[in-house]
């Protein structure tokens, strides 16, 4: 650790003055300063095979902030795994990222339902074996029970909590071990309006989405100290899923941005929570 706070210093840096969570070569890559501080002395095609070594798990993927996400992570140089019900969706995105130029990791699509909890561990222990473990995973799937609180069937908001927040729950069981071994992570929850508000008409989604607001708080309290970056983002508007360019409406780009800065972000000043909302909401 000393060599590479003292290449800090000569790069003009403040020196660190606790060590990071991190510390093997691999970890200290996360951050922008870090991997400048590589590339002083690692070839290009060292500096590339040590970021592809890094996996990006993203839980829930379609073409809105599924698909922005993995294709950010991916040009960036990690290897990705693409988790939803859909095969076809997943293997489009899978195409696209195999057709970017730089791309030098692995990509592949598990198909899994978050539902059912077999299913989706099942996928982890896939994507383990095929990848390897993941050192990010951005939990980006949920469920929507319609009607008001009188209409609502027990059996569908039960449905809309297992796709908000439990298989939320179930996706960092499986990834935070790994994290904590290796002393880096970075886990990601997508949030909505309805993580902070019960709206009329909107119980069976903000049961969910703040179970999983609540499951974000607490992994970030009890991991953080680990080395575990917990992330919580309120996405407060709706989402151009279909990439048409509308305005009013939130860009994926601009939600994957987010995402991969809120991974870059230095272990000193971590981000919790963010919301994200296109300049004309009205909130
Ligand atoms: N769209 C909006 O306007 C909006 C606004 C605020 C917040 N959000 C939140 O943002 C996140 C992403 O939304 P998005 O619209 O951009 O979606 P997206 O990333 O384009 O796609 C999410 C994908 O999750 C997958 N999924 C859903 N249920 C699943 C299940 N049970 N098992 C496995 N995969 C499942 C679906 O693919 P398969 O059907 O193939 O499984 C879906 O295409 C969600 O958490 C949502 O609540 C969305």
């Amino acid at each position: 650790m000393h060599a590479v706070h003292q290449l800090e210093e000569d790069a003009g840096a403040p020196l660190i003055a606790s060590p990071l969570p991190q510390t093997s070569g691999l970890s200290i890559a996360r951050r922008t300063s870090d991997i400048n501080l590589i590339k002083m002395t690692a070839s290009a095609s060292d500096i590339a095979e040590i970021i592809a070594r890094s996996i990006a798990a993203i839980i829930g993927v379609g073409p809105g902030t599924g698909r922005a996400v993995s294709l950010r992570f991916a040009r960036e140089g990690f290897s990705v795994a693409l988790v939803g019900r859909t095969a076809s969706k997943s293997k489009s995105i899978e195409d696209e990222i195999k057709s970017i130029p730089s791309f030098q990791g692995k990509v592949a699509s598990f198909s899994a339902d978050v539902t059912q909890e077999s299913s989706l561990r099942k996928a982890f222990s896939d994507i383990r074996e095929q990848l390897g473990d993941p050192e990010v995973l951005v939990y980006n799937a949920s469920g929507f029970a319609r009607g008001g609180i009188l209409d609502l069937k027990t059996a569908d908001v039960e449905g809309a909590l297992r796709s908000s927040t439990l298989g939320a729950l179930i996706s960092v069981q499986e990834v935070l071990p790994a994290q904590v071994k290796n002393k880096k992570g970075t886990v990601i929850f997508t949030g909505a309006t309805a993580s902070k508000k019960g709206s009329a008409g909107f119980a069976g989604f903000a049961i969910g989405k703040w179970g999983l607001r609540a499951l974000a708080e607490s992994t970030a309290r009890e991991f953080g100290p680990q080395g575990v970056h917990v992330s919580h983002v309120i996405i407060d508007g709706v989402i151009d899923v279909e990439n048409k360019d509308i305005d009013g409406r939130i860009d994926p780009e601009g939600i994957a941005d987010t995402y991969w800065h809120l991974h870059s972000q230095h272990p000193s000043a971590w981000t919790f929570e963010l919301e994200l909302r296109p300049y004309r909401e009205k909130w």
